[in-house]
């Protein structure tokens, strides 16, 4: 019985958790380069000893892929996995109350970078198929990809998709990556944001200058890339740049009503994040505005002087990360490319400004009623004893839509993480509950999938 399984093994699934945790698998820092190895070594043994087979390492020019299977019976449908073994740098380190790779439970959550992004959801799948295998067997065929790139763009699993079709030739793709809006409350999501992320640079003098001997006759480059950002949004919190809103989907009043569902509490999340007051563009809830609208936020700025104490000085240029969160039919190149001539446009003769492109990821969406999101809320309504609604995230996983055009599948976003879970940010956090709990769903999914597809019962 799966049930008596996951009681008997509860603790190991935990502490083999807390092991991988332990991997420092920053993918942005060439420093952990051997540490992403290790943690990857570390997935491919656990499928192996899972009962997966063909569990192996795939090389890229950039980190490996793991990729393992258990194929069963071809007339059954096949189920890929998806997920990410790399994680966000863990800067500020001081800002953690407990070191960023000493996993540790505090209040039933696990505190650690990569508790919830990724590793202990994607880890909830390999538990789930380990304890399918041990016990009544597996309902469908399984295929389980987890990529060490995801948190920098995923910029080699597009080709490495594009070269092995057939061996990821699968029905649907089942993710843990995204959240539920509360553990009383889940949720599905069943689209995610885009993105394009750009950095920018203003040159104004070829060096940094005294401020009061240049001061007021040189046209200072911080504060001109100042009043380009704040020019990039008008009076209603709309983004300025010309075409930026020609592709956006708007939704039609039934699907806002529809979003409209979930549960929000204004006051609770003004609380929570310690805000004065919410923001944002006109005519839009403060969900809509962070999963169905696009944006355009600064990540950093810099340049000039920003050591202790005061330095009078003239900088000689200044810098800026931006990044753009789009939502479905925008197009990550096309909003990059209207970026950078709207921004090279508004730029003061006195300076020289350029557009540096990085990675950015396609918006997606999914119909809520298909077969496959039939399945997962069936799995939701199993193992939660409630109805799971239907949300859009804001978050991004540019892979996605990649897997739609590249194998023609869709994903299930079936992700366990809460927006108290600090993902990127310093004590990064996932619930015990969530692991175990997501770990009894999964099985659920796989149940409910594979009689769908073969009663052909539509949702
Ligand atoms: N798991 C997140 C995305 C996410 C989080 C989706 C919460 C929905 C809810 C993923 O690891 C992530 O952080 N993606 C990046 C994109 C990437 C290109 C750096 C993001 O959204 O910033
Ligand atoms: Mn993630
Ligand atoms: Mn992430």
């Amino acid at each position: 019985m799966l049930s008596t399984y996951f009681a008997e093994h509860k603790e190991r699934f935990l502490n083999e958790l807390f092991e991988l945790l332990r991997i420092p698998s920053v993918s942005a820092d060439s420093k952990f380069k051997p540490d992403m190895r290790r943690a990857a070594e570390f997935v491919r043994d656990k499928l192996t000893a899972a009962g997966l087979d063909n569990a192996a390492l795939h090389e890229t020019p950039g980190h490996p892929v793991v990729y393992a299977e258990k194929l069963i019976d071809d007339a059954l449908p096949t189920v890929l996995v998806y997920g990410h073994y790399d994680v966000q740098p863990a800067d500020p380190y001081e800002l953690w109350n407990t070191p960023p790779f000493e996993p540790t439970i505090r209040n039933e959550r696990i505190y650690a970078r990569g508790s919830c992004d990724d590793k202990g959801q994607f880890y909830m799948h390999v538990k789930a198929l380990e304890a399918m295998l041990a016990t009544d067997g597996l309902p469908c065929n399984v295929k389980v990809m987890i990529e060490g790139e995801e948190e920098i763009g995923s910029d080699h699993l597009g080709n490495f998709v594009a070269a092995n079709r057939d061996k990821l030739k699968c029905d649907v793709i089942l993710i843990s990556d995204t959240s539920i809006i509360a553990n009383d409350v889940p949720s599905i999501e069943a689209g995610l944001r885009g993105l394009s992320y750009v950095e920018v640079e203003v040159v104004g003098p070829n060096r940094d200058l005294h401020s009061g001997v240049y001061g007021g006759a040189v046209h200072n480059p911080l504060n001109v890339l100042c009043q380009m950002i704040a020019s990039l949004h008008d009076e209603k919190g709309r983004i300025t740049i010309p075409s930026f809103y020609d592709k956006v989907d708007e939704l039609t009043t039934e699907e806002r009503a529809a979003l409209a569902e979930a549960p929000f509490d204004e006051e609770e999340y003004k609380r929570d994040l310690n805000l004065k007051a919410v923001f944002g563009e006109e005519g839009y809830s403060s969900p809509e505005r962070a999963s169905i609208r696009p944006t355009l936020d600064v990540n950093g700025i810099w340049g000039g002087y920003i050591g202790e104490g005061a330095k009078t000085v003239l900088p000689g240029k200044a810098q800026a990360k931006i990044s753009m969160r789009l939502v479905p039919r925008q197009d990550p190149d096309e909003i990059t490319e209207l970026f950078t001539k709207h921004f090279i446009s508004i730029a003061p003769p006195t300076v020289t400004v350029t557009v540096t492109p990085h990675h950015g990821g396609q918006p997606y969406v999914t119909p809520t009623d298909s077969v496959e999101f039939e399945a997962a809320r069936r799995a939701f309504r199993e193992a939660w004893g409630k109805e799971a609604i239907p949300t859009r995230g804001g978050g991004s996983i540019p892979i996605v839509a990649l897997f739609e055009q590249e194998l023609g599948v869709k994903s299930i976003l079936m992700g366990f993480g809460l927006d108290i879970d600090a993902l990127h940010s310093p004590n990064e956090s996932y619930g015990l509950f969530n692991f175990y709990k997501g770990i009894e769903t999964i099985p659920y999914f796989y149940k409910h999938y594979a009689e769908l597809k073969k009663t052909g019962v539509e949702a």
